[in-house]
């Protein structure tokens, strides 16, 4: 069966050790297509939601469903190829250019992993390689900048088919050009996409079909860009310092 993509969280409390909750009865919806993003300070809970919706640590209470199905119920390969991931530190590993975006879809031809390339604005440094696609990564891609390597891991998850999309967005800042780049790569990976973006560039969170802030493992705040400047709270105090 197709899924489309449509992402539920239901009063979901979570701690990673006993008597420390992270996170407090969280509820988000999601519909397919739509792109919501978290912001909030560090170690707010963030990244844990994301963990969760991936489920790679199980929900104490509350409840997660992709398209209305109990992801308790789902299997861990079947969430595995309709998730994909950008993460804030980007796994490459010792093999050529094309092996490391081909990982995001093992049977994907090699006109699929340049169409992808292409999608992540990573096509035109590629080419400028000593050896194009075919280029040897040192380990974790010691060889590349770091705004390249966060290319390579959009065009990965380009590459995959899956209708939800989770990009945890780094913290550390790549020069405004490649930044510019790595933008318009991801607007394109995400469009069709169910999207949820851990946000720090306020030029992503702008655009999101809803904003959530956090605060000490609680929503605070929700609402467009708009609506969340006009309540002057949280958010407005992030955004304009
Ligand atoms: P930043 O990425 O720094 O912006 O923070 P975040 O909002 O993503 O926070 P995150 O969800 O990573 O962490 C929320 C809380 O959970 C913090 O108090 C962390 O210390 C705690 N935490 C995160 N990961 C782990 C883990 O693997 N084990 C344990 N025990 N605690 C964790
Ligand atoms: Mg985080």
């Amino acid at each position: 069966r197709r899924i489309k993509g449509e992402v539920v969280l239901k009063d979901v409390t979570f701690g990673y050790v006993p008597g420390k909750t992270v996170l407090k009865r969280i509820n988000v919806t999601a519909k397919p297509g739509q792109k919501i993003a978290f912001v909030g300070s560090t170690g707010a809970g963030k990244t844990t939601i994301t963990n969760l919706i991936n489920r790679f640590y199980e929900i104490e209470e509350g409840e997660i469903y992709i398209d209305g199905i109990n992801i308790r119920r789902i299997k861990k390969d079947s969430l595995r190829s309709n998730i994909a991931m950008v993460l804030q530190d980007t796994h490459l590993f010792s093999g050529t250019v094309r092996e490391n975006i081909r990982y995001g879809r093992l049977d994907a031809t090699d006109e699929e992993v340049v169409a992808a390339a292409k999608i992540a604005c990573a096509h035109s440094f590629i080419e400028r390689l000593p050896e194009g696609y075919d280029t040897v990564l040192e380990g974790d891609g010691a060889n590349l900048s770091q705004g390249e390597r966060q290319l390579l891991n959009i065009a990965r998850a380009a590459i995959s088919k899956a209708p939800i999309l989770i990009l945890d967005e780094a913290t550390s800042s790549v020069d405004t050009r490649t930044e510019k780049y790595i933008e318009r790569g991801m607007d394109r990976l995400m469009k069709n996409r169910t999207t949820f973006v851990i946000a720090h560039r306020l030029s992503t969170v702008r655009n999101a079909d809803l904003i959530i802030v956090l605060e000490h493992g609680e929503i605070i705040e929700q609402g467009t860009h708009e609506e969340l400047l006009d309540l002057g709270g949280r958010y407005y105090q992030l955004y304009t310092g």
